[in-house]
Order: structure tokens, then C-alpha cells, then sequence
């Protein structure tokens, strides 16, 4: 997720127990090949690159496939290219979603990326334009007969954004039509519905925002299973201010300073959806322009006895 899932993210995570596989924030193909200032940082794959997948977002063929073979030599675990960013920015420009538009154009993206790509190779998407099942099929079919290994359904519309309830049933269905896996994301809010649509019709779990809000979701889904085979472990009871203070310096530690604030107000945007008077709050840091800033305002909430 753009700004938010980076190396400082992955490493909070990592201190719960991290989850099976993380995706990158989308990297700009063109970027990357012309070498930006910042592209280091988008593929630092720390601290876990065997379990990183690089997302790739682009909408020029020759781009995409060329920042493929780049990311390719690097350590991971695969190559993503987004076919679901509804951002209009992106979709003006013929990336994210826009490729849903065409069969053909995107079947012909994979054929020319896949060659390039030694790992495994997965495409995120949602429903697409219309409310069309039939047409959703017949454009996954050609990413999988291309070369595509697993596809990742946001079940929603394009033009929805995050309107209406992601339409979970599409994920079971879809994966009926195709011989390749299918991950399933959206609206998952805590640890009891991981566990819940893991054991539903799809190969694999995605959670966006509900881990910014609970980087500790995944360990609890694991306690929530392990109760369910027998096992007494207690779940760690996780500590919110302590948390915020670590992303900090997680932070400060691994991304660079033009990053800190656009990356601090990201995170306690979700963040601060634990605590009672978190919108409060989230307009204190909104107003800092420096990481001690956000770190002195977060203090002053705990102290001054807000929870
Ligand atoms: C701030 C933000 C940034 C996002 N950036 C990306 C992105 O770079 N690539 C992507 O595939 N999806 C991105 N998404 C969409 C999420 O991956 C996910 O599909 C969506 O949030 C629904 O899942 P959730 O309900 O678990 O959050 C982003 C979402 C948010 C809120």
C-alpha cells in the first residue's frame, strides 16, 4: 500500500511475528528504470525480502517488463503488477485499473513481463469497470494463460473505491473458473476474519488497512487458530503507545527524512483508530512537521490520561 507498506512497516510487523507475505508499496516502473532518488528506498525488501513481493505499477508494456527483469535479480518473493488502483491519477494515465479495460492489452502485458520474470508472477485487480462476472473471468483466463501464477481479487468496482462491502463471493467463484490460485482481500477488520476467510473458498488472505490499525492482527489470527487445534497460549496483549513510539524509530531508522511525514500520517491515520479520541489526536499530528514532534504530541495523549 502506497506510503504505508515499507521496510519500517514490514520490521513493526516482524516484532509481532510478521505474516506469510507482504506485498511492496506500488513502485513506479518508469521510475525505477530512470533511476530515481527515492527508488532505493521502495526496494528495500528488509527485513524478510524471501517473503516481499515488489508491485509494479505502469502503463507502458515496455516499462513494466523492463523493471520486472530489474526487480527479478533482486531478492524476493515475486513480481505483482497492479491492474486495481482506482486512484484517478493512476487510471488517467493507463495504469492501475485502467488495464482492466482491455483484454488484450493486458494479456498482452503479462506475455511480454513473464519472460522476464524468473519468480512467481501475480496480478492484483478488482471485479472490473462493470458489474460483469462473465467478462472478469474471461480477462483472468488470459492473465493465467499468459503466464500469471496467482491473481489477487479486490472484489469491488473501479469506480467504487471503497463503497459498498468488498464482494467476497466473486473470490470463491472466480476461483472456480481458474486453474491458478486466488487471494481474496478487502474489509477484513480483525484477526477472527482472517482466520474465517482462510478457511472459506480462496487460496490466500490479503489485509490492507485492518493491519495498519493492528500490526499485530496476524499474530492473533495464529493464536485464534492455535486455540481452535488445542493449544492454551495466551495472545500478546499489545501495547498502543509503545507500538506508535517503535514505528517512530522504526521510521527514522529506515526510511529517508523527505518520507518521515507523508509515511507518520499515513500510519496513525489508521493507527489512531484505536484509541477513544483518536481523530482528536490525528489532527495533533497532522500538525507536526517533524518525527520527535509526532513522538512528543503521541506522549502527551498517554500521559495526559486520554485512554
Ligand atoms: C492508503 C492506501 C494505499 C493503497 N495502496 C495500494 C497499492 O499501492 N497497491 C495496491 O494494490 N493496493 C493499494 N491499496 C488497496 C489495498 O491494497 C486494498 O486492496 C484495499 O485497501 C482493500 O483491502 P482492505 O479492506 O484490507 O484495506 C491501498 C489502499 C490504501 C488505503
Amino acid at each position: 500500500m502506497a506510503e504505508l507498506s515499507h521496510r519500517a512497516f514490514r520490521e513493526l510487523l516482524e516484532d509481532f511475528g510478521g505474516c506469510d507475505c507482504y506485498f511492496s508499496e506500488m513502485i513506479s516502473a518508469g521510475a525505477l528504470l530512470a533511476g530515481g532518488p527515492f527508488e532505493k528506498w521502495y526496494i528495500d525488501a528488509g527485513p524478510k525480502p524471501e517473503k516481499v513481493v515488489f508491485q509494479l505499477v505502469g502503463a507502458d508494456i515496455e516499462q513494466i517488463s523492463g523493471a520486472s527483469a530489474v526487480l527479478d535479480t533482486l531478492e524476493c518473493a515475486g513480481i505483482d503488477i497492479n491492474m486495481g488502483c482506482s486512484a484517478p491519477l493512476i487510471r488517467k494515465t493507463g495504469a492501475g485499473a485502467a488495464w482492466m479495460a482491455s483484454i488484450d492489452r493486458a494479456g498482452e502485458l503479462i506475455s511480454r513481463v513473464r519472460p522476464a520474470v524468473k519468480r512467481r508472477l501475480s496480478v492484483k485487480l478488482r471485479i472490473g469497470f462493470q458489474d460483469d462476472f462473465e467478462y472478469l473471468v474471461r480477462f483472468c483466463r488470459r492473465l493465467e494463460a499468459e503466464g500469471t501464477d496467482i491473481i489477487t481479487l479486490h472484489p469491488r468496482l473501479v469506480t467504487e473505491k471503497f463503497k459498498r462491502l468488498a464482494r467476497w463471493e466473486y473470490v470463491g467463484r472466480l476461483k472456480q473458473e481458474l486453474k491458478i490460485p486466488v487471494a481474496g482481500n478487502g474489509d477484513i477488520a480483525d484477526a477472527a476474519q482472517i482466520v474465517q476467510r482462510a478457511a472459506g473458498p480462496c487460496d490466500a488472505v490479503m489485509v490492507g488497512r485492518a493491519a495498519v490499525r493492528h500490526p499485530w492482527i496476524f499474530a492473533e489470527a495464529r493464536g485464534i487458530e492455535a486455540a481452535d487445534s488445542g493449544s492454551t497460549k495466551t495472545r500478546p496483549i499489545p501495547n498502543i503507545e509503545e507500538t506508535g513510539v517503535r514505528f517512530l524509530e522504526l521510521l527514522a531508522q529506515y526510511q529517508p527524512p523527505e518520507f518521515h511525514f507523508s509515511r507518520a500520517i499515513r500510519f496513525f491515520g489508521f493507527f489512531c483508530d484505536n484509541l477513544k479520541w483518536g481523530n482528536y489526536l490525528k489532527t495533533q499530528i497532522n500538525r507536526e512537521k517533524t518525527l520527535s514532534g509526532i513522538e512528543q504530541v503521541w506522549r502527551k495523549y498517554f500521559r495526559d490520561g486520554s485512554e
